[in-house]
């Protein structure tokens, strides 16, 4: 099937589940705390709100027992849940709920082909996952695209809701394996791009081209790492002095946007013309200079408001990682008063807890073994932000790279676990959200998510046993070999 058939088939089932939504009498939205989660709860709310439908939301760290209990106590009405839900479909059995994810779907997931359309054959649960498509569920769509697809079959008006769906998309990174965004992803953009809601620029793809300083922004930059610039002391301010870049005003750093179009475009060739020179492949080039997508409706790039989609999804995620998720979403919805000022105070922390749990991660050191390394900060760390470092340390260039990041933090008695790949060993083989599962699952715990990052909960205690489960499982699949990102 082409890519256009299967989009056709998808679109045509969020049609269909966009008339379960609207003739519902009460809607109870369910959504995880990242960026993505934030967005498209935020999404389903707000296209509940406009049908005039009681809704409700509550957000949520992951789905244990106590999580299901919850969602199961609703049975007056539509349960819609986002970012969650398709690794555990048999748990909800009999419920009137939508089911929108972008996470690989229970293994036994019962699904039945009806007219060339894959459907759950469970016919009170409404389950969008692209996955059943034959779509890319970490790189093509995330929750929060797959939420706006219902959203804007209940009605067109809420196209306007594009902008805050790909701000999901963008904080799930699902841009940076090829510097933009693709597939069902894209198709968003375009509905937001048309409207004039957003503008997709080619540019330098760094984090905090409106907040960071020159020097900081081009030497902090991991997610993409810039060649003889990122974590080299002196060389940024080194590089602005040979290519005669005046970076500083009135005693402080001027902003990626503040320096003036020109000289973006010197540092960009330089850079660029240093890549070539590195031999560096194509799409490493194209994961630093690529599209950033910037978001012109409601405020953006004023009192603070980012207005590019990268920050904006950081600004969530220091909302949705301190439990402030009405804050973010607030900001999702428009408000710029309150929202913006208690989110803004909430990433200048939330930037600090990264920073140092980095610093503390690099000072106690990876611990090696076949196939992955880890870190245990015990409670010495927010549990929430130990995906967010593993990530940043998988994608730096002193970090090994052949071996997936694993990071442990204490979380309400128990053990919170995150785990990170890169592509390159996904396409040989790695699949994080299996062999994480597999390897919670053997210690009693729960764990899935990607082929490229998975996260798991496990008892205290239980740390060794599951690191060597995980190391056996991923050993089998390097072995077994080829994978793709899932
Ligand atoms: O819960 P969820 O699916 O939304 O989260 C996806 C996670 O995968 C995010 O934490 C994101 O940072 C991570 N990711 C990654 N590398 C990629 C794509 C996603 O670490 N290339
Ligand atoms: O929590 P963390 O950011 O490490 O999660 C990485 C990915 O694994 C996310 O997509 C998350 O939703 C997923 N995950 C999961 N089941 C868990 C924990 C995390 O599917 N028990």
């Amino acid at each position: 099937m082409s890519f256009d058939e299967k989009a056709a088939a998808f679109i045509n089932e969020a049609k269909r589940i966009a008339k379960v939504v609207a003739s519902a009498e009460r809607i109870y939205v369910f959504t995880h705390i990242d960026a993505d989660g934030i967005s498209s709860g935020s999404i389903a709310y707000e296209t509940a709100r406009r049908l005039s439908i009681p809704v409700e939301i509550k957000f949520l760290k992951k789905l244990d027992d106590e999580a299901t209990r919850l969602i199961r106590e609703k049975t007056d009405g539509l349960v819609w849940m986002n970012d969650l839900g398709s690794g555990y479909i048999s748990r909800f059995t009999g419920m009137n709920m939508v089911i929108a994810d972008h996470h690989q779907p229970e293994p036994e997931t019962p699904i039945a082909v009806d007219n060339g359309r894959v459907v759950l054959a469970e016919s009170t649960i409404h389950h969008l996952n692209a996955h059943l498509f034959g779509i890319e569920g970490s790189t093509e769509i995330c929750s929060s695209t797959t939420s706006y697809f219902i959203s804007r079959s209940v009605s067109r008006k809420n196209i306007d809701l594009a902008p805050i769906a790909i701000v999901g998309a963008v904080g799930d990174l699902q841009d940076s394996r090829q510097g933009k965004l693709t597939g069902m992803n894209r198709l968003v953009l375009e509905d937001a791009a048309s409207e004039g809601l957003l503008q997709v620029v080619r540019d330098g793809r760094f984090y905090g081209k409106e907040t960071r300083g020159m020097t900081k922004l081009l030497e902090y930059s991991v997610d993409p790492p810039i060649p003889g610039i990122s974590n080299e002391p002196g060389s940024a301010e080194r590089l602005l002095q040979s290519l005669r870049i005046n970076y500083r005003s009135n005693g402080r750093e001027m902003t990626w946007y503040e320096i003036g179009p020109e000289e973006r475009r010197k540092v960009m060739s330089y850079i660029v013309e240093r890549m070539i020179a590195e031999r560096i492949p194509a799409n490493e080039i194209n994961s630093v200079v690529g599209e950033s997508y910037l978001i012109v409706a409601n405020g953006g790039g004023t009192n603070g408001m980012p207005k590019d989609a990268k920050e904006f999804a950081t600004l969530l995620n220091a909302c949705g990682r301190y439990e402030h998720y009405d804050v973010g979403m607030g900001i999702c919805l428009g408000d710029r008063e309150q929202s913006l000022v208690n989110a803004l105070k909430l990433l200048e922390n939330h930037r600090k807890n990264v920073a140092n749990t980095i610093r503390l991660v690099r000072e106690g050191g990876l611990e090696p073994m076949r196939h992955i390394q880890f870190f245990h900060v015990r409670d010495r760390a927010p549990d929430s932000i130990i995906g967010t470092i593993a990530g940043i340390l998988m994608k730096s260039k002193d970090v090994d790279a052949s071996r997936s990041i694993v990071g442990f933090a204490y979380s309400d008695g128990k053990v919170k676990v995150s785990a990170r790949g890169n592509a390159e060993l996904v396409s040989r083989g790695l699949n994080l959200s299996e062999a994480v599962r597999l390897a919670a699952e053997q210690v009693g715990g729960v764990g899935g998510g990607h082929s490229i990052a998975a996260g798991a909960t496990i008892d205290v205690g239980k740390e060794t046993e599951f690191l060597s489960s995980l190391d056996n499982a991923i050993e089998g699949q390097m072995s077994r070999g080829s994978g793709s990102v899932t």
